[in-house]
């Protein structure tokens, strides 16, 4: 099966009419669209040259964001005035494909990441297709912008929306890529929060000669990865960095897919393919083309008669005891998960670009 075509049409097939992409068409619980998923989608789009896919999303997560400037507005107000977090507004992580906040379910809805990466992605969108962006785009990016540098250092869920008492070095790292590529959008200097940022990774986010999960944490996350790819907080060749990763190797891929962190027990804790694909992007990135392909093979091997990938395979289980719950709760692990397809796509063009 040519995977890569196949990748592109399930993108393609389940983006909805809005410009939204469903997280999962398979899976209910995923019937929204996120910012995090979603912004990796339209960036793998822009690579593959689906640029009015991508044009599609970018102005659906700008609207997004647009109708919701009243509400930004009174939380920076309410977060200069000191007020506690629990009490302000929060832009939620995920939204029914037709833009409204979800309010079915519960969900933990302050993550911050999400925001930070469509920053990255839209931006990427402008220097890729070398175009300008229509101003309401840049109107809505200065927002989120604005709305990130008031909020990067409250604790909040992290992109696997857990742990809400912690400061994540991914969630960090995604803020710092967000607004670095706002400063190339709206050309306003926020050199002073990106040095705050940086400095505070440094001074506090490292254990054992690496980085840590989040803040106090003795562990490393696979999402650490994010560190240097995509966000460039840290250099790739960075000696802490580099620890980071042999960390990432040594616990979290004993197997040949990639664990999110050695205790997640969502469906036992299996290999994500989206991992996979992000360790991959790391060793293209640092010329370590042969094992980025046994990534790719790798992914390709969990891919379905349909040629969909899910979002983790039950492979070398963190906790088997906990996969049939998982199972009994919310169904079949996600597939296809529409994130998994993207950084599988982006895996391939970095390897040959
Ligand atoms: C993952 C998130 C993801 C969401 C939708 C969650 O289980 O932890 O990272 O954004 O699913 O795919």
């Amino acid at each position: 099966m040519d995977f890569y075509q196949r990748s592109i049409d399930i993108i393609l097939e389940n983006q909805h009419a809005s410009g939204a992409y469903i997280a999962s068409p398979n899976f209910p619980t995923y019937h929204y669209c996120w910012f995090r998923d979603a912004s990796f989608v339209a960036y793998s789009m822009d690579l593959v040259g689906q640029t009015a896919s991508s044009q599609r999303f970018h102005a659906w997560a700008a609207s997004i964001v647009n109708q919701r400037l009243p509400m930004i507005e009174r939380t920076l107000q309410l977060v200069a005035a000191g007020s506690p977090i629990e009490k302000i507004e929060v832009l939620h992580t995920r939204y029914t494909l037709e833009g409204e906040d979800g309010t079915l379910e519960e969900w933990p809805n302050f993550q911050l990441d999400g925001f930070g990466t469509w920053l990255w992605a839209l931006n990427e969108h402008r220097v890729r297709n070398n175009i300008s962006l229509p101003a309401d785009w840049i109107k809505a990016a200065t927002a989120t912008a604005n709305y990130l540098e008031v909020l990067w250092h409250q604790p909040c869920y992290d992109c696997w929306e857990e742990f809400p008492d912690k400061l994540h070095l991914h969630t960090l790292a995604a803020i710092y890529g967000g607004l670095q590529a706002c400063q190339e959008l709206d050309g306003k200097d926020r050199a002073d929060t990106l040095a705050q940022i940086k400095s505070f990774v440094f001074d506090r986010g490292v254990i054992a000669g690496h980085f840590a999960k989040f803040i106090g944490s003795d562990t490393v996350d696979a999402s650490l990865l994010g560190l240097s790819t995509p966000y460039n907080l840290v250099a790739h060749d960075h000696p802490l960095m580099q620890a980071t990763v042999l960390e990432i190797e040594k616990i979290l891929s004993q197997g040949e897919g990639v664990h999110r962190y050695n205790s997640d027990t969502y469906y036992g804790g299996g290999e994500w393919v989206l991992l996979g694909a992000w360790l991959g992007w790391y060793y293209a990135e640092t010329g370590q083309k042969l094992k980025a392909r046994k990534l790719i093979s790798w992914i390709e091997s969990t891919a379905d008669k349909l040629g969909y990938l899910p979002e983790q395979v039950p492979e070398t289980l963190n906790d088997p005891e906990f996969y049939q719950p998982w199972l009994d709760r919310w169904g079949k692990i996600a597939t296809p998960l529409l994130w998994s397809h993207a950084n599988y796509l982006i895996l391939n063009y970095r390897i040959n670009h």
